[in-house]
C-alpha cells in the first residue's frame, strides 16, 4: 500500500517538470518512483538533464534513458525531486535514511525549488521519531561522538547515537564517511541543533534538512495533498 502511495506522489511531482529543466534527482524507494515516470516522461520527448544524488540514483537513472550530468558541470539546479523520512507541516525535514544525505543536501541548495514526495506516514507534528542521521569523517570518530553527545546532554535530548552498519562492518557512504543514527524521539528546536552540529569537527552533515524544500506531494487514501511551508 504505500509503494502505491509513494508511486502517487512521485507521479504528481512529474508532471510538474517541463522541458530544459535542470533536475536534482533524490534518493530512496519514492525518489525511485520519480525516476521511472521520468524517464517515462523522456520517452515521450522531454528534454531534461538530470544531477543524481547517489550512486545508486545515477545507475537507474541512465538505465531508463534519463541524461545525466554532474554538479561540477551544472552548478546550477532549477529543481530537485526528492524522498524524506519526515516531514513537518512547515516542511522541515528529516533525511538520510538511506545514506545519501550529504549529496542531497548540497544538491538540493543549489537548487532553485525542492519538491518532496512521501506518503502519509512521514507527515509528523514534531521531528525525531526517526532516528537522525549524522554524517562523520571516520578518522577521529570517537572523539566526534563523545562530542555529538556532548551537545544532546547540554541540550536536554536523548543520549542515544548507534553507528550505522552495513553487516558486520560500519555503513559507508558514497562519499567514505560514517553515519550516526541519533535517536531523539522529539526535536523541539531544530535550527539550534542543527546548527551546533555542524560546529563539531568530524561532523560532515546531519539529516536535518530545513528552508529548503517549497512543496512536498504527500499521498494518502484520500489522494495527493500539496503541501506549503
Ligand atoms: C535517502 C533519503 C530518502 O529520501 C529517505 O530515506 C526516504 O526514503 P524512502 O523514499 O525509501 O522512504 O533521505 O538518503
Amino acid at each position: 500500500m504505500s509503494d502505491n502511495l509513494k508511486q502517487q506522489a512521485a507521479e504528481r511531482a512529474a508532471e510538474d517538470v517541463i522541458s530544459g529543466m535542470r533536475l536534482g534527482i533524490g534518493t530512496g524507494s519514492t525518489a525511485e518512483f520519480f525516476v521511472h515516470a521520468l524517464a517515462k516522461r523522456v520517452a515521450d520527448g522531454l528534454d531534461v538533464i538530470g544531477v543524481p544524488t547517489s550512486e545508486r540514483t545515477a545507475e537507474l537513472a541512465a538505465s531508463l534513458g534519463i541524461k545525466l550530468t554532474t554538479l561540477e558541470e551544472l552548478p546550477e539546479l532549477d529543481l530537485t525531486v526528492d524522498g524524506a523520512d519526515e516531514l513537518d507541516a512547515n516542511l522541515a525535514l528529516i533525511k538520510g535514511g538511506g545514506g545519501a544525505l550529504l549529496r542531497e543536501k548540497i544538491v538540493a541548495a543549489a537548487s532553485g525549488k525542492m519538491i518532496v514526495i512521501a506518503d502519509g506516514t512521514k507527515n509528523v507534528d514534531t521531528l525525531g521519531q526517526f532516528p537522525l542521521p549524522i554524517e562523520v569523517v571516520p578518522f577521529g570518530q570517537e572523539a566526534t561522538r563523545r562530542a555529538i553527545l556532548a551537545l544532546l546532554r547540554e541540550m536536554g535530548l536523548p543520549q542515544n547515537l548507534q553507528l550505522r552498519m552495513a553487516g558486520e562492518h560500519p555503513f559507508v557512504t558514497d562519499g567514505g564517511h560514517h553515519i550516526f543514527d541519533a535517536h531523539l524521539l522529539k526535536i523541539e528546536d531544530p535550527e539550534t541543533l542543527a546548527q551546533a552540529l555542524v560546529k563539531i569537527p568530524g561532523v560532515v552533515e546531519h539529516g536535518l534538512f530545513l528552508n529548503l524544500a517549497s512543496k512536498a506531494y504527500v499521498a494518502g487514501e484520500d489522494g495527493v495533498k500539496t503541501i506549503t511551508p
